[in-house]
């Protein structure tokens, strides 16, 4: 388990195992963008303010994964992300 702090929000969430990020984020942001939820698409992208991201997919290349994460399938390798939603 994990937090994920919404900045634009003002909110945080915490993903529980076997939850994704991009289910965690919903309960709070219910407009949130998504299509696969298989971290195909690219649909969920988006930017990491902070924290160490833990990348699931196979989509994004090098340089987008240095600041954005695919929130359906990709998680957190320490306690807490901070994502610019
Ligand atoms: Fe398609 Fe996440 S919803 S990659």
């Amino acid at each position: 388990p994990f937090e994920v702090e919404l900045h634009r929000s003002g909110r945080t969430v915490r993903v529980a195992a076997g939850q994704s990020v991009l289910a965690a984020v919903r309960e709070e942001v219910p407009y949130v963008a998504y299509s696969c939820e298989q971290g195909f698409c690219g649909t969920c992208q988006q930017r990491v303010l902070e924290g160490e991201i833990d990348h699931r997919d196979e989509l994004l290349t090098e340089d987008e994964r240095g600041d954005s994460m695919l929130i359906c399938v990709s998680r957190c390798r320490g306690e807490r992300l901070v994502l610019d939603l």
